[in-house]
């Protein structure tokens, strides 16, 4: 009902009668008067006079009901310990494909092995809950093409640098704007579900704790709309999720990657490799081609471009 509130008071920049708002909606005008008042304690700043409601504001927040159709599948906390967690209680009761649980600041936000997400007030903190019809091996194609729509759409919407890291943070100027985990459940052949939680630097200052990180704010001198962005997000992924899982996320990824080319030297707690990147193989390996020119394909890791400081 929030949603359709605040669909009326959008449509117009003028003042609607709370009469009008509660036939067109068919609520009583208590009731209206009620959703109004639950939207303002949410930040939404609504004028009340006798002649009716005016939106004067609305908070950056992404509440569910920001989301048009998808409301039912979007669960928004102001806090919670990492939204990777709360979308696996989700997943694992079966809540559909395309669930989103968003967070406005997380206490324990996990990264890639086993780093901590610094999860401060205006970043962006989301895990999607999907169900790729594949088998567990390839489930690393999905992610992958994930931060490819993500890096294209963040070149596309504000004429940013960004480009993918292998195997999926996204970068602008070598700088770190955003990262994706992925966490899986799956049988011998079939993937149970898939969660890919992305986090992205909008209007948070992330430089204070990481010189290495930046954020659209930063890059932009301005903040942007967080609802926008994931609105966005969530449509572009969805509509091209059909390619998500086959082999030509494999060759779009590589239109967007940063690494490829380049001197690198990935580590895991078990190895270092070195080399040059020269390719990732059908489920997103990379390929290095080390100095005594033999290859290694390497699966995870942590991947350093050599040539940065
Ligand atoms: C990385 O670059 O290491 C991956 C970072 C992923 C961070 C996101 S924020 C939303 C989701 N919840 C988490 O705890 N982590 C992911």
């Amino acid at each position: 009902m929030k949603r359709d509130i605040l669909t009326q008071l959008r449509a117009t920049s003028g003042t609607i009668s709370g009469e009008w708002l509660s036939s067109r909606l068919g609520l009583s005008r208590v009731s209206v008067w009620k959703h109004i008042q639950a939207l303002k304690r949410t930040g939404y700043q609504i004028d009340a006079s006798a002649k009716g409601y005016r939106l004067v504001k609305s908070p950056d927040t992404p509440f569910a009901w920001e989301f048009g159709d998808r409301e039912d599948n979007i669960h928004y906390y102001d806090r919670v310990s990492s939204t990777m967690d709360i979308a696996r209680e989700l997943a694992r009761q079966g809540s559909p494909e395309m669930s989103v649980v968003i967070a406005g600041t997380q206490t324990q936000g996990r990264g890639r092995l086993k780093r901590v997400w610094q999860s401060d007030e205006g970043g962006l903190y989301f895990t999607v809950v999907l169900r790729p019809a594949v088998v567990p091996q390839t489930s690393g194609r999905v992610v992958l093409y994930a931060a490819t729509v993500l890096s294209k759409m963040i070149i596309t919407q504000f004429d940013i640098n960004a480009g993918v890291k292998w195997p999926n943070d996204i970068l602008v100027n070598d700088k770190k704007l955003a990262g994706l985990l992925a966490e899986m459940e799956a049988d011998f052949d079939r993937v149970i579900y898939l969660n890919i939680g992305i986090g992205i630097n909008v209007n948070n200052n992330p430089t204070l704790n990481e010189p290495s990180a930046t954020s659209i704010k930063n890059l932009l001198g301005e903040p942007v709309s967080r609802i926008g962005l994931l609105n966005t997000f969530l449509d572009l992924f969805e509509q091209s999720q059909m390619m998500a899982a086959s082999p030509s996320a494999i060759e779009e990824w590589k239109k967007w990657a940063v690494t490829l080319g380049r001197e690198v030297r990935v580590v895991t707690p078990r190895s270092v490799t070195e080399g040059g990147a020269e390719d990732v193989d059908e489920n997103g390996g990379l390929i290095i081609r080390k100095k005594d020119g033999s290859r290694k394909t390497v699966v995870y890791g942590d991947c350093f471009h050599r040539d940065v400081v």
